[in-house]
């Protein structure tokens, strides 16, 4: 098995390296003290195929594989986390299940628009009491003669600020639970859509996520993606690839906090030296690296899986929770190795370490990875 990635998915990455150190990350701290949707560098990241990375030429996607979409968003995500995560849940979230599930007409009339970035996507499936039991939906579509009516309310929807569509997951009834779920496509515009912004966050600040309020929502019955009680199924697809994106997104977060460390650490004196002479510096340094490094494994190989299989479900957990987890330390020790001027508000170390923690709670919390992955080992 290779676990290197190919020269062309090499040189993908570095010009998103460029384009990310250029253009994203001397943004990134104003972003992140206004909490501002960065709507300008999402256009200017769609003009490089980041909003369609996976997504087949012809409808304006990149046309790339996953492992590149992978380090693309680690690329991202080492100058802006909040740019990376913007991206994933447009590709991985919206864009990726609209072209697996989608109808020719439903493509035509988003696919192109999300991948190309002139459209933004949302993914409407958390409510208050669907969290990690994702397949609670309270939010309920009732059949009639014109099609379906929506009325529920969703929360913590990323990107929602500025998304022109949102793929919205409600019961179906009769049936219940995951196999009574349907996901349709709603204009962020829809009469009876309203939205309303969500409790300020630690970290991610900028990601314009927001709760929707869904009353009497009216869709045609050509709004489903896939049947009427497939919606479960296409969700859990989706973030089977979320995943893998969120692993590359927390190891790009890891990689500039160790960046960081190391930087001080060799410039940084005391008693006479600088703290890169002394070992117990050089140790947390040494566990950073190679605690990152073995998530990076993981995270190729379940980008390396989704591109060969419908469900890399346990390989995706299985990179979410060690990236997560080995990025935390990372961001943890930076902070250490730093002191005070890492832990003063406006050091970039203190918003690697806010930014960071999201990533161990979204798409899955690092306990649901654990359930995912004891299920498959357990069988
Ligand atoms: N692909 C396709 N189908 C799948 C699947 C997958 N990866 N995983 C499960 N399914 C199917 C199962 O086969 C099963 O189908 P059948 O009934 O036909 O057998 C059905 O889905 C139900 O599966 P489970 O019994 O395993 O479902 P469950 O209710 O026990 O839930 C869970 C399992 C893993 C806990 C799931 O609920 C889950 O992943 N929860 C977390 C939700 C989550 O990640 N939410 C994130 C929201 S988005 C966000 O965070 C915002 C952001 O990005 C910023």
């Amino acid at each position: 098995m290779i676990l290197e990635p190919t020269d062309d998915q090499k040189a993908f990455q570095l010009r998103v390296s460029m384009f990310a150190a250029q253009r994203i990350g001397p943004a990134a701290a104003r972003i992140d003290e206004h909490a501002v949707f960065p709507r300008a560098l999402v256009t200017e990241a769609a003009a490089l195929g980041l909003m369609g990375v996976t997504i087949p030429t012809a409808f304006g996607g990149a046309g790339r594989d996953y492992v590149s979409y992978a380090l693309a968003i680690e690329a991202l995500a080492r100058a802006s986390a909040v740019i990376a995560v913007i991206a994933a849940v447009n590709n991985s979230l919206v864009a990726e299940p609209l072209a697996e599930f989608g109808t020719e007409a439903q493509k035509q009339a988003w696919l192109r628009r999300l991948a190309t970035g002139e459209s933004l996507g949302a993914f409407a499936l958390s409510e208050e009491h669907a969290g990690s039991d994702a397949a609670n939906q309270q939010t309920v579509a009732r059949l009639d003669d014109r099609g379906y009516l929506l009325n529920g309310r969703k929360v913590w929807v990323a990107n929602a600020e500025a998304a022109d569509v949102a793929i919205v997951f409600a019961a179906t009834p009769p049936a219940s639970r995951g196999r009574g779920i349907g996901a349709f496509l709603v204009p962020m515009d829809a009469s009876g859509l309203s939205r309303a912004m969500t409790a300020d966050s630690l970290g991610v600040r900028g990601l314009g996520c927001m709760d929707l309020e869904l009353t009497d929502v009216r869709v045609d019955a050509d709004a489903l993606l896939g049947g009427p009680a497939d919606g479960f199924k296409v969700a859990m697809w989706a973030l089977d690839g979320g995943r893998v994106a969120i692993a590359a997104q927390a190891l790009g977060v890891g990689a500039a906090a160790l960046d960081e460390a190391i930087a001080y650490a060799k410039q940084h004196e005391q008693f006479g030296q600088p703290i890169a002479n002394y070992q117990a510096i050089q140790w947390m340094l040494a566990d950073s690296a190679t605690e990152l490094d073995a998530a990076r494994m993981l995270m190729l190989k379940a980008a390396d899986a989704r591109g060969r299989r419908a469900r890399p479900t346990l390989e995706a957990a299985m990179a979410k929770l060690s990236a997560s987890e080995a990025a935390h330390r990372a961001a943890d020790r930076a902070m250490q190795i730093l002191a005070s001027r890492g832990y003063r508000r406006g050091s970039v170390v203190e918003r690697l370490f806010r930014d960071v923690r999201a990533t161990e709670i979204y798409q899955g919390t690092s306990e649901v990875q654990r359930m995912v992955i004891a299920e498959h080992i357990l069988g």
